[in-house]
């Protein structure tokens, strides 16, 4: 039995699909944190009232969010239908469209239904306070902050993760993912390093991933690239070197890019500016110029509830946390265009992410 590595046996997609497992299991929360929100902001009782299913549209102007937030409200109702609350069905006066209407479930969460749950929900809830933030982010008619989490701790999450604790905390989480992901990438992957003798890891942390592709392809020479306090005081070595610096400003220039979960943090206008900065870092390598990003394809695995209702929780989470976003293959592609790349290909699923290369 080997013991060395704490996976004994287990190939790359035996790996991936347990951390799937554990995340499904982490983020269930997000559930509650939707159904809180959904209760806090009185939407089966908005939908009971309008007397047939409401579009997306009646339902945000009932809801008087401002039509900047509308895309948060759909992504709210898509994790409510997913998990049974809400049903999409067609509009029958009306050609084409569709609309929100309740299930048995959500009619327990008319408040004036005798037979309502809305005050065991609510009494129940309250430890997680995240749902009552997230329905008084979205009623926030002044829209100073930029997400969530700004709303609740005063500053945006990178600013409260400069603090020296919180910074080694969050490090250590993206290293353990980063070695996981890493093996996968080596083991199912590594094509995609062919041909090429330099790379930079965008966002690359404390540089678990640089490392193990160091190791595992002699010819590549890594810079990982991160904020100045994340890399300062790191130790490369020969072929890894850590580069302080803003992914917004420049990009040092190298065959490839390494994008690894970092685009699902930013909303769509900062991807657009951090992909052209990858391009401008890209361009004249010649045939070998390229990004190769890992993040989430949502609905890559459609044929698995759970797979994408674990996505679906990410694009909450990553909403709440940044404003950020899970995105689905036309998603990214638009992404891809505005940001002046000819093309990409998805390479590999790696679980609930996706390794996709992007060309210049
Ligand atoms: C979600 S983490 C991903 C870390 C790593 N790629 C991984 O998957 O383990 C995002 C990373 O982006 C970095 N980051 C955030 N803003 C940045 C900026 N303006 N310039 C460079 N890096 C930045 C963070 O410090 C963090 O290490």
């Amino acid at each position: 039995m080997n013991l060395g590595n704490g996976h004994g046996d287990a190939t790359a997609s035996e790996l991936l699909r347990a951390q799937a497992h554990i995340w499904n299991h982490i983020y269930s929360f997000i559930n509650s944190m939707c159904l809180n929100c959904a209760i806090e902001l009185g939407i089966p009782d908005l939908i009971h009232n309008h007397g047939r299913p409401m579009t997306l549209l009646e339902l945000v102007s009932a809801l008087h969010i401002q039509p900047t937030k509308a895309h948060c409200i759909h992504r709210l109702m898509r994790t409510l239908v997913h998990s049974g609350f809400f049903e999409v069905r067609d509009i029958e006066e009306a050609d084409r469209q569709t609309g929100y209407a309740l299930t048995c479930v959500s009619r327990l969460l008319v408040k004036h239904n005798p037979l309502s749950l809305v005050p065991l929900a609510l009494f129940a809830l309250k430890p997680f306070s995240t749902g009552q933030w997230l329905s008084a982010w979205l009623g926030d008619g002044e829209d100073v902050h930029s997400s969530t989490f700004e709303m609740a701790h005063g500053v945006p999450a990178w600013d409260a993760w400069r603090n020296p604790k919180a910074n080694c905390l969050f490090n250590e989480v993206m290293a353990s993912d980063s070695s996981l992901i890493a093996k996968a990438v080596v083991d199912t992957c590594g094509g995609v390093f062919e041909g090429l003798s330099s790379v930079v890891d965008v966002g690359g942390g404390t540089g678990t991933m640089g490392k193990a592709i160091t190791e595992a392809f002699p010819h590549l020479e890594c810079t990982v690239f991160d904020q100045p306090h994340v890399v300062d005081g790191l130790v490369g070595s020969e072929r890894l070197k850590f580069v302080g610096g803003d992914m917004f400003v420049e990009i040092s220039p190298a065959d490839a890019i390494i994008l690894k979960w970092i685009l699902h943090d930013w909303s769509d206008e900062k991807c657009i500016e951090i992909l052209k900065r990858c391009k401008e870092a890209v361009s004249g390598r010649g045939k070998f110029g390229k990004v190769i990003m890992i993040d989430m394809v949502v609905g890559n695995q459609t044929e698995d509830h759970t797979s994408t209702q674990t996505q679906l929780f990410f694009d909450m989470l990553m909403m709440v946390t940044f404003n950020g976003k899970e995105r689905d293959e036309k998603e990214w592609k638009k992404l891809f265009v505005d940001a002046g790349f000819s093309g990409y290909k998805i390479v590999s699923h790696l679980g609930l992410r996706s390794l996709i290369e992007i060309y210049p």
